[in-house]
Parts: C-alpha cells; sequence; structure tokens
C-alpha cells in the first residue's frame, strides 16, 4: 500500500505582532482583558497593504521545501487553501508555482475556509494515492485582515495574517491513515463574507460577518465528531494520539474540543494565543510551529481538525 507522508514543514508570519492594546489603541473599541477572556487571543500579526496571499505562501513554501530537503522542481503538484487569494484569477497556487520556478506541475486553489487546509492535504493525499503524483506541495496562507470590518470589535479582534506549509511525499512508510471531510451549506449564513467584485465593482458585502454564538457551538460538535471519526477509521483511540491540532479559531473552542475528546491540555497545539485566527493558515502554522521546537517527533500521531465557513469540516489523522 502506498502511504503519503508529510517530510517537511514551514510557515510565515508578516511583520511584527499587533497585540490587544495596540488594536484598542488604533481606536477599536475592545480591551485586552476582554479579548483574552473569551478568545485567548493576546496578539496576531497583519500583512503590510502591498502584501499578498503568495507573499506569505513564498517563505512559508520554500521553508518547508527546506525541511524537506526538496527543491522546487521536485514538487509535481501545488495546493493553496486560502479565501484571500491575490486575485479572482489565476489561482494563487499558479502565482506561487512561478514564484517557486516550478515550469511544470498542477496548481490549484482549493476554498474551504478554515477547514481549507485539511481540504486541500486530503485531496493532495488522495492525489498522491492514485499513484499519479508523488509529491505535493501544499500551503494555507491568508491575509483575512483584507476582509475584516475594522468598526465591527465582535469579529475583527479575532483574526491574523499567516502562511503555513507542508511538502508531502508519496511511499511505504506511514503517513497519512485516516481522512473525513464534510461540508452542510444550510450553514452558510452564520459565516461568510457576502459580497462579489461585478462589473468593476463590488455588489453585496465585501466583509466577514459571523454570527459569532453559532459558530462556536457549531465547530465545538462538529470537530469533536470528526476526530472521532478519523480515529475510528484507523483504528484508534483519542489516548493513541500525540498530538491534537484544531484550527485556532478560539481557546474556548479548542479546549472544550480536547476535553470532549479527553485529549490532556497538554497534548494540545495551540498557537491562537499570539496568531489569532489565520484561517486556512491555522493547522500548518501550529504544526510547523511544533516540528521545529521539538515537540512533534518523527512517528508521532497527530490528529490535524477544521472547521471554517461553508460550512466544512474535516480531520486527518497522520503519523509523523
Ligand atoms: N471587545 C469588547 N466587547 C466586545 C467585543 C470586543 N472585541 N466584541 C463584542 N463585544 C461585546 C458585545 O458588543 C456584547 O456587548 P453587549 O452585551 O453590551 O451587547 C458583549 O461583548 C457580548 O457579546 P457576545 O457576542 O454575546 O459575546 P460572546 O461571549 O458570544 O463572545 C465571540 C463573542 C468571542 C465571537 C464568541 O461568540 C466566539 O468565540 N465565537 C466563535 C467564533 C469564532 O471563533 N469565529 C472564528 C471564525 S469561525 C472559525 O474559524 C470556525
Amino acid at each position: 500500500m502506498t502511504f503519503t507522508r508529510i517530510i517537511g514543514t514551514g510557515s510565515h508570519l508578516p511583520g511584527p505582532a499587533v497585540s490587544n492594546d495596540e488594536l484598542a489603541a488604533r481606536g477599536i473599541d475592545t480591551t485586552d482583558a476582554w479579548i483574552r477572556e473569551r478568545t485567548g487571543i493576546g496578539a496576531r500579526h497583519l500583512a503590510q497593504p502591498h502584501e499578498a496571499a503568495s507573499d506569505l505562501a513564498l517563505p512559508a513554501a520554500q521553508a518547508a521545501l527546506s525541511a524537506a530537503g526538496c527543491v522546487a522542481a521536485d514538487i509535481d503538484l501545488l495546493i493553496v487553501a486560502t479565501s484571500t487569494p491575490d486575485y479572482v484569477f489565476p489561482s494563487t497556487a499558479c502565482l506561487l508555482q512561478a514564484r517557486l520556478g516550478i515550469n511544470d506541475c498542477a496548481a490549484f486553489d482549493v476554498q474551504a475556509v478554515c477547514s481549507g487546509f485539511v481540504y486541500a492535504l486530503s485531496v493532495a493525499d488522495a492525489m498522491i494515492a492514485s499513484g499519479r503524483h508523488r509529491r505535493a506541495l501544499v500551503v494555507g496562507a491568508e491575509v483575512f485582515s483584507r476582509i475584516l470590518d475594522w468598526q465591527d470589535r465582535a469579529t475583527c479582534v479575532l483574526f491574523g495574517d499567516g502562511a503555513g506549509a507542508v511538502v508531502l511525499e508519496g511511499g511505504e512508510r506511514p503517513g497519512i491513515l485516516a481522512s473525513a471531510l464534510h461540508a452542510d451549506g444550510r450553514h452558510a449564513g452564520i459565516l461568510s463574507v457576502p459580497g462579489n467584485v461585478r462589473g468593476g465593482g463590488v455588489t453585496g458585502d465585501p466583509m466577514l460577518r459571523m454570527d459569532g454564538q453559532a459558530v462556536f457551538k457549531f465547530a465545538v460538535r462538529v470537530l469533536d465528531e470528526v476526530a472521532r471519526e478519523v480515529l475510528h477509521k484507523a483504528g484508534l483511540k483519542p489516548a493513541d494520539l500525540a498530538w491534537l491540532i484544531p484550527h485556532q479559531a478560539n481557546l474556548r473552542i479548542l479546549s472544550a474540543t480536547a476535553k470532549k475528546l479527553g485529549i490532556a491540555a497538554e497534548r494540545l497545539v495551540v498557537s491562537v494565543d499570539r496568531h489569532g485566527n489565520t484561517s486556512a493558515a491555522s493547522i500548518p502554522l501550529a504544526l510547523d510551529e511544533a516540528v521545529r521546537d521539538g515537540r512533534i517527533r518523527a512517528g508521532d500521531r497527530v490528529l490535524l481538525a477544521g472547521v471554517g465557513g461553508g460550512f466544512t469540516w474535516g480531520a486527518i489523522l497522520l503519523e509523523m
């Protein structure tokens, strides 16, 4: 049987961290205490005006390639998960491909909002397992600061910008053990950017809108369900996991998910406190951080679980 395995990780955060106090000093009617208590977020990174998703994706991808001991030409499949692409088209994946100097490989974007990285990794896994591709670069890259209403304190304090990447390779050694993807478009209205480009202008509302409490309840329920689903598929239990990396939306969502699964806080990877919610970039950013600081080691079983607008959700159980 052919497995796919992560052989390198990388990430990139733009500029200096912006603290909660700095947001308040910029005129947002909020406090560090409110944000920390409700979300666990202490800071986030915000892209400069000239930086787009591909600008954040490039150094993350280069770091993942270097960690994998690969050069760009070794990649034959490139998938970027993003909901804040550089352009309507071409895809951010094609822009990144050109900047990496890869002259020919399949390249496309996946749009599943905060589940985007889990979706993209699952698609890459299936394409490698089919035998048609050998080595994939999978990136989550977002500039959510561009779609935030900075007058809406209930949403603008939650998000940040960044990128994370992995190199995935086919082989005989176990890597991805199980995956599951879900979506239910009936819940589109609780988290959306309900605008569009039309005739040279924007129609509808180009800002992120969210029913926070509905999102909270939905996220905690499906993260637990989908984590159990992939564990069941692999014949494993929560106790068999070394690490749980849920989408970094809110510390209360992460902690509630770990508690429902019976996973100790020490086995939960948390980066939302310093990154905010970076949507499709949040899981690969957290993964890269935990790999580089030595928490995640070769052979560790890791469960990645995402949930986001759509609504979409999914999980991947893997061995590093
Ligand atoms: N600073 C200070 N006060 C605030 C802020 C803020 N940044 N934002 C809202 N408030 C106020 C509200 O105006 C309200 O005031 P009022 O009582 O005078 O009307 C009060 O705080 C309570 O507001 P709620 O919306 O009821 O606060 P809640 O406890 O639900 O927390 C939050 C809001 C943090 C958004 C919570 O619902 C949540 O975490 N939801 C999950 C959403 C999430 O994580 N989304 C990420 C994207 S989705 C994803 O990634 C899957």
